[in-house]
């Protein structure tokens, strides 16, 4: 059986607004409502735990969302690590893959979870990543010091897949501030080897105000493409171009 931890515990500083952006409506449903549903599709997943602010956990339960996977809601902490840590300690003793989630990437695909558990149980972890398209500086007091080659580059998405206990040995005594970005983070410092998942540049994860109108445009793709009309929409982008 394998687990998948979703993490919802922020409070969207960067996006601002008074209701977190994991609660305001994507299309028809609140975001975090898209992000579980993609795991609940997701065939290898067999439990998944949502890990909330505690003051939040009554508003989440109020939206009646129900999985048969027996989904677990936990309070967070204060940073993203500690709310995974919370939710590592929910998870079912019998899992053998744990996989973590950002609540705030709705776009995952089905296949990206799918892929990235596979992987980790075949290799032990298993990360998804992107490449990166811009061309990347190193910056010192406002100049620049150089480029660095991005060919070797990848953007750490999520989500994160690792063997229970690779994940349970990788929190082992870690202080778990804001300076703890993901989990391969802790994983790498044992010197194990993790497999990379190539993800999509559609995995975004909504982080400012900007990121909505690309959300709301994904979604409108997304529907598209469920309701059979995707030619009729990669017609209409190639007369354009
Ligand atoms: N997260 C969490 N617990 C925290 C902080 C973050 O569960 N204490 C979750 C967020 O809800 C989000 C994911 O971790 O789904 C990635 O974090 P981020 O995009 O940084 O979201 P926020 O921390 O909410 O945003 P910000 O940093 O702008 O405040
Ligand atoms: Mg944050």
């Amino acid at each position: 059986m394998n687990t998948a931890i979703i993490v919802a515990a922020g409070k969207g500083s960067r996006f601002g607004g008074s209701v977190p952006k994991q609660f305001l409506s994507l299309g028809d449903k609140p975001l975090i409502l898209h992000t579980l549903e993609k795991f609940n599709l997701c065939e290898l997943i067999g439990e998944i735990i949502l890990v909330l602010a505690e003051d939040k956990i009554d508003h989440f339960a109020s939206l009646g969302y129900e999985s048969e996977k027996g989904l677990k809601l936990v309070a967070g902490g204060e940073t993203r690590a500690e709310s995974v840590f919370m939710g590592l300690k929910a998870v079912d003793s019998e899992a053998e893959i744990v996989v973590v989630h950002d609540g705030a990437r709705p776009f995952v695909s089905v296949e990206e979870i799918s892929e990235t558990v596979k992987v980790a149980k075949k290799m032990g972890a298993a990360c998804l990543v992107a490449p990166i398209n811009e061309t990347v500086k190193e910056v010192k007091e406002g100049k620049i010091v150089k480029t660095i080659d991005r060919v070797r580059l990848r953007r750490a998405l999520t989500p994160q897949a690792f063997r229970f206990e690779i994940l349970l040995r990788a929190f082992e005594g870690v202080k778990l501030d804001e300076s703890i970005t993901d989990e391969c983070m802790l994983v790498e410092r044992l010197g194990i080897e993790i497999f990379v998942v190539e993800g999509s540049q559609k995995n975004i994860k909504i982080t400012t105000p900007e990121d909505w109108a690309l959300a709301e445009a994904f979604l409108e793709e997304e529907k598209c493409s469920e309701s059979g009309s995707v030619t009729i929409f990669t017609d209409l982008k190639r007369i354009k171009s």
